[in-house]
């Protein structure tokens, strides 16, 4: 039995995640149909994926679109403008899946709206989980709205778990490539440029990602991530250093069995799989060559060159409106490092005084939540300035 056309919409198409999403439903023979697009400043290029594409609306988030010479847009297409544009779109009937690749905190609107309309989610934002994850969770079990994992490593959990009962899980072990920065010294760490943090050894991703992977906040979200998607305790995520990028993580089950996914990293794997989910298609994703050799490295973090991974742990122990802050500190002092007023040695001290600043509430709502994301988006400006 195969399965029917998928019809989803791509928030965020013009960054990496988005881009790949474009390639994997190019190439899926009319299995995956697209039927909208947003972006936010890249708005030629978005005119270009619509004239590639055909899709019944394309959102334009940004400023500009007001501006903007829409006139190479397909007589098809309808143009929405602004934030309302992107919940009109993923609450239209006709679409089965919303791809959130929205980067940071301006991705939770769209992917909070698509879940309440019981859609499913193909998540790559994983700041969604980070901020609000029990409440999206919970509005996910309320609305029936699945959310499948794009992130390399909760897609490798997501698909290992198939392998046996929920009921006999051990534990999870997220595999991290260790950044640019594995094999340097903390005193070069410190002085670290954004072309350093920038040069990623293995994945080929946005900005702010890269940099994440650089500090390991970028592991340091995903813990908190894998925690609320599975339904997992701390104590239950691992985290090893993987340097090839080939074993994606991998569970480990009550009898010692350890089930790992692994392929080239190529994101356009787990989109796909989101997208074709439960079944697996042929596709664009890059393959192993057998016949050439492969090593396979593992090796525990180093907390004290990497001080992030520790912060995610303590976010995923405490909940709350911890995670709003880290997320909101983070995205916050990674954009001041970008332009230059930030040294990458402050980026994590930063986040965590911010974060021992706040003050904590166990069970914040989403004005809450969103409250706390502005304050801390402050008090980085404040870290800044002094
Ligand atoms: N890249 C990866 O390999 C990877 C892997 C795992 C998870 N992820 C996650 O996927 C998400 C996207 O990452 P990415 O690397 O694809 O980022 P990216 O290349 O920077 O792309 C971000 C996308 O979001 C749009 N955008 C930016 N700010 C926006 C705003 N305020 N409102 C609405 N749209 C906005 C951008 O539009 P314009 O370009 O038009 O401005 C672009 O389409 C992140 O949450 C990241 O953590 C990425």
């Amino acid at each position: 039995m195969t399965i029917a056309t998928r019809k989803i919409a791509i928030l965020g198409s013009t960054g990496s995640i988005g881009e790949s999403t474009v390639r994997v439903a190019l190439a899926s023979q009319g299995r995956i149909e697209v039927l909208g697009l947003s972006s936010h400043r890249r708005l030629k290029r978005l005119v270009e994926q619509a004239q590639q594409l055909t899709p019944e609306w394309i959102v334009a988030t940004g400023g500009e679109a007001a501006n903007f010479d829409w006139s190479g847009l397909p007589g098809s297409t309808r143009l929405l403008v602004g934030d309302e544009g992107i919940s009109r779109l993923v609450r239209q009937p006709e679409i089965d899946i919303v791809v959130s690749a929205i980067v940071g905190s301006a991705g939770l609107a769209g992917t909070w709206n698509a879940v309440d309309a019981g859609k499913t989610v193909a998540l790559a934002n994983k700041e969604t989980l980070v901020m609000a994850g029990p409440l999206v969770m919970e509005l996910a079990a309320r609305r029936k709205s699945r959310i499948i994992p794009i992130d390399s490593e909760h897609s490798a959990v997501f698909q290992a778990l198939q392998a046996g009962r929920r009921a006999d899980l051990k534990r999870i072990i997220l595999t991290a490539s260790g950044g640019p920065f594995r094999t340097w010294t903390a005193e070069a760490i410190a002085s670290a440029t954004i072309d350093d943090a920038l040069a990623h050894p293995t994945w080929n991703m946005g900005r702010k990602i890269t940099v994440d992977s650089a500090t390991m906040m970028n592991k340091a979200l995903e813990i908190v991530e894998a925690r609320w998607l599975f339904d997992l305790a701390p104590e239950e995520i691992e985290v090893v250093v993987h340097p090839q990028s080939i074993v994606h993580s991998m569970v480990e089950f009550v009898d010692g069995s350890v089930v790992a996914q692994m392929s080239p990293p190529d994101m356009k794997l787990p989109i796909q799989y989101a997208l074709t989910f439960p079944e697996r298609r042929e596709g664009p994703a890059a393959r192993f060559d057998w016949t050439a050799s492969h090593r396979l490295e593992f090796e525990p973090p180093d907390l004290q060159r990497f001080p992030a991974l520790t912060l995610g742990y303590e976010v995923a122990r405490a909940g709350g409106t911890s995670g709003a802050v880290l997320n909101a500190a983070n995205e916050a002092a990674v954009e001041e490092f970008l332009s230059g007023q930030l040294s990458f040695a402050e980026i994590v001290p930063a986040c965590r005084s911010v974060l021992e600043h706040h003050s904590f509430d166990s069970k914040p709502s989403l004005d809450d939540l969103l409250k706390v994301d502005r304050w801390a988006r402050k008090e980085i400006s404040r870290w800044v300035c002094t």
